[in-house]
């Protein structure tokens, strides 16, 4: 039996254009393989472009127009010429924050073929992910500035963290649910208790009790600047990694680097509830130094879309890309940015052939 879903393709700017069209022709040639499943797109040309013709991001009711969708598949966001503040929050965050897309998952994998900078890193079993607190946090918007024209001191910012008990908890419980999936049941809290004795240890509270109702789990407390190091040095000793919206952010980079390019890493941003639809994107942004060129690499974007079939209840199918991935990295075929010289039609091309 084939399910249909309904898909909106928002690939905004950049390298998010070529990205999105590399993972739709992928997708097309796995439905056509396994036709368990079929995808009715929807194409959203919001970005940079639009604000530019429109003056903002997206339209008023753009919520509402991706409401209907079974998930959305995004590129990336931001150009030079407007500032990333405004095209991050008029796009990416009022998606994540309208459809309480609170919970982000950054898996960090290793490929065949792709070197990392971790020198033994082939002969280590390193795979990990990253859970990332989505909605609240350092990246609340909470804040002002003041005092602008004022003389002397001139002027002063403030920008507040925010961290609730019911969205702390939330999002502990997901990590605990995860790693219960994962050959190892552990689960790392990341904090800056030290330093942050607020927010941070209530972080740090919430965490302890939610644990004693996983006692099958194994954890664990690192502060933010260890879990850097041990990123590095111990990644091994690593299976879900639960962190502030901040803190997830700088790590999950760190991962993607590690695995050997930022180019490699997807993500999807997941209303757990299914109240609204969910968002799967590579973690890279818009990459304006390649975008247009035809290098971009398309595997965290395809990677993602592995990511919008689990969640569509389609693992199998995602398992059948991830693999198809790993033969094209095995095989030579690679970007620049991980050591090769393939075009990104030519990495599309294999992981097609490797389908
Ligand atoms: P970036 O991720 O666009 O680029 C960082 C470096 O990684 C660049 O050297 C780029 O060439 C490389 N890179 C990124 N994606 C690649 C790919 N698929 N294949 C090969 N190489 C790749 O980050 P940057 O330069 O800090 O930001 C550029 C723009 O993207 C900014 O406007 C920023 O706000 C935006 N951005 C958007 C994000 C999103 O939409 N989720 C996330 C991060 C940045
Ligand atoms: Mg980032």
């Amino acid at each position: 039996m084939t399910s249909t879903y309904k898909i909106a393709a928002i690939p905004a700017d950049g390298v998010g254009t070529e990205v999105v069209d590399a993972g739709k022709r992928v997708l097309a040639a796995l439905q056509e393989r396994h036709p368990t499943f079929a995808l009715e797109w929807h194409d959203f040309d919001w970005g940079t472009g639009y604000y530019e013709q429109h003056g903002r991001m997206m339209p008023e009711d753009g919520l509402e127009q991706l409401r209907g969708m079974d998930a959305i598949y995004f590129g990336a966001v931001g150009w030079p010429g407007v500032p990333d503040h405004v095209t991050l929050w008029g796009l990416r965050l009022a998606i994540c924050q309208g459809f309480d897309q609170w919970a982000n998952v950054r898996p960090v994998t290793f490929h065949p073929g792709v070197p990392s900078p971790i020198v033994d890193a082939h002969e280590r079993e390193l795979d990990w992910v990253v859970v990332r607190e989505n909605s609240e946090g350092e990246y609340s918007g909470f804040g002002g500035r003041n005092f602008g024209g004022r003389e002397g001191s001139g002027e002063v910012a403030v920008q507040s963290a925010v961290f609730t008990e019911a969205g702390t908890e939330r999002i502990m419980r997901f990590a605990f649910d995860l790693a219960r999936t994962r050959d190892r049941k552990k689960v790392s809290c990341v904090t800056k208790s030290n330093a942050q004795q607020y927010g941070m240890v209530l972080w740090d509270d919430v965490f302890a009790r939610v644990a004693q109702d996983y006692p099958d789990v194994e954890t664990e407390k690192v502060l933010v600047d260890a879990m850097a190091a041990k990123f590095v040095l111990r990644p091994e000793d690593l299976s879900v990694v639960v962190a502030t919206n901040l803190h997830a952010d700088i790590l999950s980079d760190l991962g993607s680097a590690m695995a050997g390019s930022l180019g490699l890493a997807s993500s999807a941003n997941l209303n757990p509830e299914r109240r609204t639809p969910s968002m799967f994107e590579p973690v890279h942004g818009s990459a304006p130094d390649i975008a247009g060129q035809g290098i971009a690499n398309p595997i965290g974007a395809v990677l993602s879309a592995a990511l919008m079939l689990d969640h569509l209840g389609h693992p199998e199918e995602a398992t059948r890309l991830r693999e198809a991935v790993d033969k094209a990295t095995g095989a030579g075929v690679r970007t620049r940015d991980v050591g090769g010289a393939a075009t990104t039609e030519e990495v599309v091309e294999a992981i097609v052939a490797g389908l």
